[in-house]
């Protein structure tokens, strides 16, 4: 049988760090209030110029390094981002170019928080099938571009950065189930409510922002990881003690220790970059599990739960070994 396995991650934060304290010169708030009800110390902020196809890029070559690959071997290249570059060509595209790969198909994944849960999806699918031995998952996202810095529920949230894998067809086993799911009745809880149908010049003139009932959300989202995280273990009659790490969606310190507590984890258990990242939407879990792997935390042979939860709503999870 054959397997998709991750044989390297990669991540990259841009090097400008926003502490909460910076926020509290901007908008009416407090590093406590911030730290209390979210969990974030901080969260890093691209630079004027930086492009999300910049941090991509970074992301993509360490893990490309990490897999020990060539990168003219990749035959497929999957970039999950709300935040692309141009309207087309996709982001994908760019980033192939840029790293010098001709050919193989790219194409970007539009599923806001889930989105890299979504692009790992679609690229086991292709593995599994037989029409892609190597395959380059990217999660990355420039936030901070569609934040009103003005609203303090919103801009106090996310960040930028952006997280890779490399997937590889194995005998040896690797993803072992994928779970996504959405329901396009929740749009008005987490938007941004403007693009090409609804005024463009909006969108050009940089005032296309992140709005979002935060409240409402985070009940969905707590209900709504329990029964994805049940699913996955009805599916592979697996029992909660038999996941070694929990890679969570970083949105909120209490959704993650809900979900956690759900699985009856200790915290030990679970990886937690929401502190110094923020959220940073499709690059999250990317992100959070290249820390955990470079820090030694994860090691070969342990059973990960990959969750996500986002704007759509989308939802979804991935039970691999790593
Ligand atoms: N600083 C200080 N006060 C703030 C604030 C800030 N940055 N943002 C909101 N507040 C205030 C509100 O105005 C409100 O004041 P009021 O009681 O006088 O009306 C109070 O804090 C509580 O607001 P509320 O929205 O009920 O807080 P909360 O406990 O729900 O926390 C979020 C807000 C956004 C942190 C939380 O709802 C959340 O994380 N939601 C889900 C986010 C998410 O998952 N998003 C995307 C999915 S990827």
């Amino acid at each position: 049988m054959t397997y998709a396995r991750i044989t390297g991650t990669g991540g990259y934060l841009p090097e400008n760090i926003m502490t909460n304290h910076d926020l509290e010169k901007i908008v009416d708030t407090t590093d406590q209030w911030i730290r209390e009800r979210t969990g974030i110390e901080q969260r890093h902020i691209a630079v004027e110029g930086q492009t999300m196809v910049d941090l991509a890029e970074m992301a993509a070559r360490r893990a490309i390094e990490a897999a020990d690959i060539d990168a003219q071997d990749i035959d497929l290249i999957i970039l999950a981002t709300s935040t692309p570059d141009k309207i087309f060509p996709s982001s994908a595209c760019i980033l192939q170019a840029r790293l010098d790969i001709h050919g193989c198909p790219a194409f970007d994944v539009q599923a806001v928080c889930t989105g890299f849960i979504y692009a790992m999806t679609i690229a086991e699918k292709f593995i599994t099938t037989g029409s892609s031995k190597k395959a380059l998952v990217i999660g990355a996202e420039v936030f901070s571009h569609i934040l009103n810095w003005k609203d303090r529920t919103t801009c106090v949230l996310f960040g930028d950065g952006a997280g890779a894998v490399i997937l590889e067809a194995s005998e040896d086993t690797g993803i072992l189930s994928t779970h996504i799911h959405a329901d396009g009745k929740y749009e008005n809880l987490l938007l941004v409510p403007y693009g090409i149908a609804d005024g463009y010049d909006k969108v050009k003139a940089g005032e296309a922002f992140i709005e979002m009932k935060g409240n409402e959300v985070f009940k969905v989202a707590v209900n709504t990881l329990g029964r994805i995280v049940d699913e996955t273990l009805a599916a592979n009659n697996m029992m909660k003690s038999d996941i070694d790490w929990l890679v969570p969606h970083q949105a909120n310190i209490r959704i993650i220790t809900a979900t956690a507590k759900k699985l009856k984890m200790s915290m030990d258990q679970v990886v937690v970059t929401i502190n110094k990242h923020g959220n940073t939407s499709a690059a999250s879990v990317p992100l959070a599990l290249d820390v955990a792997v470079r820090d030694g935390r994860i090691k070969p042979n342990e059973l990960l739960l990959l969750e996500a939860f986002g704007g759509g709503f989308t939802w979804g999870s991935v039970l691999t070994r790593f």
